[in-house]
C-alpha cells in the first residue's frame, strides 16, 4: 500500500510569515536543459509572529542558494523533495536560488514545457514550484521581472507578462528580452513563452482613450484562423467597459495558441495561453459551436483580468470567488451575442447533465471546499458552473443595479487583495443594505436541493395557495443540512396561457406578473388574491436556483406549457419533463421485454414546436432535443444504460416516423446553399436544420441517407459538413466507411478537424462503436500525450457515449480503465477527469456497477498512481 494521501483543509490557512516584494527570474532555455535563477526580494510579514521562510518546489535540480549576494551552506536551510525550509533569515533579504529543469521530459504540461517545438509554461494551479522554489500560494503578490535567453532563430519571440524594457543580442546566436510586470501578482499567474510564432495585431481603445496593442501568437500555417477570436476580444473588452465599468490595465494584451494544453485556457496577466482549440477558426474548419466556444473562452479570461487578476483568491478554497464569477460574467456576455434565451437552456442542460452527476455522486463539494488531496482535482463543474448559479442568484435576489452596486463596491474595496468568497459575499450586502448570511450555505453545503412545491385552489375564495418544501440529500461528510435562501421565479398563467396580475395576500393591489419569491425556511406558503379559476403555476423561471423541482404536473400540464408558457426555460423545461417521462416508461417497458410504445402527446407537441414559426430556430432546437442519455441515467434508480439507449433511439425514430413531413419540409427551407454566414441567425438555421436531419436518418431510409451524402460532398462549411458525416456515421450507409475515409485524408494536416473525426466514431450510436474505438486508439495519429487528442477518443467514449461505454461484457471499463494506468504515467490531470467516469458506479445496475468497482480496485492496486487519479478513485471506492 502506497503512502496515506495527504489532505489540505480550509480550515488550516494561516497567512504567510514572509512576504515577497519582488521577483527577479532568469531562464536560460533550451529543450532538454533549461535554467533558472530566481531572486526573492523577501521581507517577514508585519501581520504575522516571526517563522520559517518556506519554498514550494517539485522536480527541480537545486545547484546554489545565495543570501544577500553570498553563497549560503545547505546546512542554512532544509531540503525536501517538495521545497526548501529557511527556519532563519534577516528581514528584509534578497534571497537567489539557482535550478535546472527539463521541460522537453514534461509530459504532465504543468510548469514550463514543450508544445510543438515551442516553450510555454501553465501554473495554475500549483506549477510554478515546477520552475523554481518559490512560495506557491495565491495570497503572495510580488512584482515580476522576467529575462529569458534563448536561440535567436529557433526561438525569435520570447514573451512574459508585462511590457518588454530590454532587448538584447548575445553571442553565439542567442538573444535576450526582459519583461516587467508592473502589477503585483500571485506566481500562478506567471507566463512564459518562446518559439517562433506569427504575431497578429490588433488594437483596442479603451473607455478613457487608451490604445491598447492586441497581440495574438500562433504557428505559422494558422495565420489564417486567428480572425474571430480577435473580434471576440475587442467585443469583450468593449463589453466589460459597458457592463461593469472596467476598463484593460496594461498596454499590451498577448494571446497564444498552443496545440498541448491540461484545459481551455489561462488569464496568465497579459499573456493569456490558450487550448489551440479556442481562438483558431475558420468557417470549413470550425463549427458554430467551436465559434461560440471561442467567443466565450476568450472572454472568460479577459474577464478574469478583474475577477480573478486584480483581485485574487486567498488561498485555493476561494477558486470559486474567481471561476464562479467569471463564468457567470462570460454566460452574460454570450448571452449578450447569440441568442439569450437558448444560450441559458444551454447553460441548464450542461449543469443537469455534468454538475448535478457530481453533486450526487462521491466527489461531491461545496462550491468552496473544505479540503482536497489534489487542487487540480478540484477545477470541477461545482465551483465553475454552480458558482457561477450562485452569483446568477444574487443578482436576482439583488437585482441587476443592486448587483452592479455590490460589484463596484467589490471592486473599490479588494483591487490588488487576495480575498474570499465571504468577501465578495459581504460586498453584495453592504452594497445594498441586505443580510446574505444565510446565503453563505450555498457556498458550504455540497448537494443539489429538492423544492417540493404543491397547491391547493379554493374557488369560494378565489385563493390560490402555494406550499414550498425544501430539502437536500446527504453528501461525503455532509448528512444534514440547513435550510438555503434562494430566489423562486413564478407567473400564473390562465387558460390561454395569459399571464395573470399577481397580488400575494397582504398586498393591496396587483403588482406584476412575474415575480421573484424569496424562499428562506424549509417550509413557505404564498397565497395568491383574486383569481377566478385555478391558475397553472410556472415554476422556477429562467432556472432562478440550481434546484431539481417537484411538483405534481400531469401531462396534459406539460403539453400546455410547452405551448403556452412566456418563459423559455418554462418551455423548454416542460418539453423535457414529458420527455423523461416517456423515456422512462420506454425503459421499463424494454427492461420487461415488452413491446415499446409512445403516447401520442409528445410527438403532437414537438411537431407543434417543428412547425412554430414565430420561436427562433436556436429556441427550437433546445425544445426538439430530448435529455441526454447522461440525463436519464440520473432519474432511474438503478440506472440501466443500455435500455436507456434503446429506448431513447426508439422514441428518436418514432418521431421521426410520425413528424417525418414536417421535417423534410424544413429541412428543405432552411438548407441553402447560397453561401455561409457566422451569425447567431445563420447558426440557429444550420443547428434547426442539422436537427431535423438527424431525426430523418433515424429512419434508415435511403432517400434522407441520400441528403446526407449531397449535403456532405457540397458543405462549405465545417458545420454542415459534420453534421452530415455524424448522422451518417450513426447509421448503416453504404457511403459511411467512404466517407470517413475522405473526411480523415481531407483533414489529417488539420489536429483540430482530426479529434473531430476521432469523436465522432466515439460518439457513434452503432453497436459496434467500442471496436471501432478500440481498433482506433492503435491508428497511427492517436496520441496520448496530446490532451486534445486523448480526450477526442477515451474522453468521448467515456464520458459522451453511456451505451458503448457500458456494454454489458464490461470490455467498455476494461479498455478506459487500462488507458487510464497509461495516461496516468504521463499526463496525471487527464488521467484524473478519465477515470471519473467510473464515480457513478453505485448508481449502475448490478451487473455494471460491480464490473466498475473491480476496474476502480484494479487502478487502486498500482502502486506509482498519481495523487490526482488515487485521490478519484479513492472517493470512488468509499464515497
Ligand atoms: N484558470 C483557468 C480558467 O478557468 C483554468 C486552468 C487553465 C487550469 N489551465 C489549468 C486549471 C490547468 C488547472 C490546471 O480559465
Ligand atoms: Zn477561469
Amino acid at each position: 500500500m502506497a503512502e496515506k494521501p495527504l489532505t489540505i483543509y480550509r480550515s488550516d490557512y494561516t497567512p504567510p510569515n514572509w512576504l515577497v516584494d519582488e521577483v527577479e527570474l532568469h531562464f536560460d532555455l533550451d529543450p532538454e536543459t533549461t535554467e533558472v535563477i530566481s531572486r526573492l526580494r523577501l521581507r517577514r510579514n508585519p501581520e504575522t509572529e516571526a517563522g520559517p521562510l518556506r519554498l514550494d518546489g517539485e522536480g527541480l535540480e537545486l545547484l546554489g542558494v545565495r543570501l544577500n549576494g553570498r553563497p549560503l551552506d545547505d546546512e542554512n536551510y532544509l531540503r525536501k523533495p517538495d521545497g526548501l525550509t529557511f527556519p532563519e533569515l534577516p528581514s528584509p533579504c534578497l534571497l537567489e536560488t539557482r535550478v535546472r529543469i527539463n521541460p522537453a521530459a514534461n509530459t504532465a504540461l504543468e510548469g514550463l514545457y514543450v508544445s510543438s517545438g515551442n516553450f510555454c509554461t501553465q501554473c495554475e494551479a500549483q506549477g510554478f514550484r515546477h520552475i523554481t522554489y518559490y512560495p506557491d500560494r495565491p495570497d503572495i503578490l510580488a512584482r515580476f521581472t522576467t529575462t529569458i535567453v534563448a536561440d535567436q532563430v529557433r526561438y525569435p519571440q520570447l514573451l512574459s507578462n508585462g511590457n518588454p524594457v530590454a532587448r538584447r543580442k548575445l553571442p553565439d546566436g542567442r538573444h535576450s528580452v526582459t519583461w516587467e510586470d508592473p502589477f503585483p501578482k500571485p506566481c500562478y499567474l506567471f507566463a512564459l513563452v518562446a518559439g517562433d510564432l506569427v504575431e497578429i495585431s490588433d488594437s483596442f481603445t479603451t473607455c478613457s482613450g487608451r490604445d491598447i496593442a492586441l497581440r495574438f501568437y500562433v504557428e505559422h500555417h494558422h495565420r489564417d484562423k486567428v480572425g474571430h477570436a480577435v473580434e471576440a476580444l475587442k467585443k469583450a473588452m468593449r463589453w466589460d467597459e459597458e457592463q461593469f465599468g472596467r476598463e484593460y490595465d496594461l498596454d499590451i494584451y498577448m494571446v497564444v495558441a498552443v496545440d498541448d494544453f491540461n484545459m481551455g485556457a489561462m488569464e496568465n496577466k497579459g499573456l493569456n495561453i490558450f487550448n489551440s482549440k479556442y481562438v483558431l477558426a475558420r468557417s470549413d474548419t470550425a463549427t458554430d459551436a467551436d465559434f461560440q466556444a471561442i467567443e466565450e473562452v476568450i472572454a472568460h479570461e479577459y474577464f478574469h483580468n478583474w475577477t480573478g487578476n486584480r483581485i485574487t483568491c486567498r488561498d485555493w478554497f476561494q477558486l470559486s470567488l474567481k471561476e464562479g464569477l467569471t463564468v457567470f460574467r462570460d454566460q452574460e456576455f454570450s448571452a449578450d451575442q447569440v441568442h439569450r434565451d437558448a444560450k441559458r437552456i444551454e447553460d441548464v442542460r450542461l449543469l443537469r447533465n455534468s454538475q448535478f452527476p457530481e453533486d450526487g455522486g462521491p466527489m461531491a463539494h461545496p462550491v468552496r471546499p473544505d479540503s482536497y488531496q489534489q487542487i487540480n482535482n478540484f477545477y470541477t463543474m461545482t465551483v465553475y458552473h454552480k458558482g457561477a448559479e450562485l452569483i446568477r442568484m444574487m443578482q436576482t435576489l439583488l437585482g441587476r443595479d443592486g448587483f452592479r452596486k455590490g460589484m463596484d463596491l467589490y471592486f473599490e474595496r479588494h483591487d490588488g487583495q487576495a480575498v474570499t468568497c465571504d468577501d465578495f459575499r459581504r460586498a453584495m450586502a453592504d452594497a445594498n443594505g441586505r443580510d446574505l448570511s444565510q446565503f453563505e450555505r450555498w457556498y458550504s453545503q455540497a448537494g443539489t436541493p429538492r423544492l417540493d412545491i404543491r397547491d391547493s385552489f379554493d374557488a369560494k375564495t378565489g385563493r390560490y395557495r402555494l406550499r414550498v418544501r425544501q430539502s437536500c440529500p446527504p453528501t461525503p461528510g455532509q448528512p444534514q443540512k440547513e435550510s438555503f435562501h434562494l430566489p423562486l421565479r413564478i407567473a400564473l398563467l390562465d387558460r390561454e396561457g395569459k399571464e395573470i396580475p399577481l397580488r400575494l395576500q397582504g398586498e393591496d393591489t396587483a403588482d406584476g406578473s412575474d415575480r421573484i419569491l424569496e424562499i428562506q425556511h424549509q417550509e413557505e406558503e404564498f397565497v395568491f388574491c383574486d383569481l377566478a379559476d385555478r391558475p397553472m403555476p410556472s415554476l422556477l423561471r429562467g432556472f432562478s436556483a440550481p434546484v431539481i423541482l417537484d411538483y405534481p404536473w400531469s401531462d396534459a400540464d406539460l403539453a400546455f406549457l410547452l405551448r403556452y408558457d412566456r418563459d423559455p426555460f418554462g418551455r423548454w423545461d416542460a418539453g423535457q419533463q414529458l420527455a423523461c417521462r416517456q423515456l422512462l416508461q420506454l425503459v421499463e417497458l424494454i427492461r420487461e421485454n415488452r413491446p415499446p410504445a409512445i403516447s401520442p402527446l409528445l410527438a403532437s407537441s414537438l411537431g407543434g414546436v417543428l412547425r412554430d414559426e414565430t420561436c427562433e430556430s436556436a429556441l427550437r432546437v433546445q425544445l426538439l432535443t430530448l435529455p441526454s442519455e447522461t440525463y436519464l441515467a440520473e432519474q432511474m434508480q438503478p440506472a440501466d444504460p443500455g435500455a436507456i439507449h434503446r429506448a431513447r433511439q426508439f422514441l428518436r425514430r418514432e418521431l421521426a416516423a410520425e413528424l417525418r413531413q414536417p421535417l423534410l419540409a424544413l429541412y428543405r427551407q432552411l438548407h441553402q446553399t447560397d453561401g455561409y454566414r457566422c451569425t447567431p441567425e445563420d447558426a440557429g438555421r444550420r443547428g434547426l436544420k442539422n436537427l431535423c436531419l438527424g431525426y430523418l436518418l433515424e429512419l434508415e431510409e435511403t432517400e434522407f441517407q441520400q441528403l446526407a451524402v449531397a449535403q456532405y460532398r457540397q458543405a462549405d462549411n465545417m458545420t454542415d459538413q459534420l453534421a452530415a458525416l455524424q448522422a451518417l456515421c450513426n447509421s448503416d450507409v453504404a457511403e459511411r466507411e467512404e466517407l470517413l475515409n475522405d473526411f480523415h485524408a481531407r483533414w489529417k494536416d488539420q489536429p483540430l478537424v482530426l479529434d473531430k473525426w476521432f469523436t465522432l466514431q466515439a460518439t457513434s450510436r452503432r453497436d459496434d462503436c467500442l471496436d471501432q474505438v478500440i481498433k482506433l486508439a492503435a491508428h497511427p495519429d492517436f496520441n496520448l500525450r496530446n490532451p486534445n487528442r486523448a480526450r477526442s477518443l477515451l474522453g468521448a467514449l467515456a464520458h459522451s457515449n453511456p451505451a458503448a461505454f457500458h456494454r454489458n461484457d464490461g470490455s467498455g471499463y476494461r479498455f478506459i480503465a487500462d488507458y487510464v494506468l497509461r495516461l496516468d504515467r504521463l499526463n496525471p490531470q487527464i488521467a484524473a477527469r478519465l477515470v471519473s467516469c467510473f464515480n457513478r458506479w453505485r448508481r449502475m445496475v448490478p451487473e455494471l456497477g460491480e464490473q466498475m468497482r473491480a476496474e476502480l480496485e484494479r487502478i487502486q492496486t498500482d502502486s506509482k498512481l498519481s495523487r490526482d487519479v488515487r485521490e478519484i478513485v479513492g472517493k470512488a471506492l468509499n464515497g
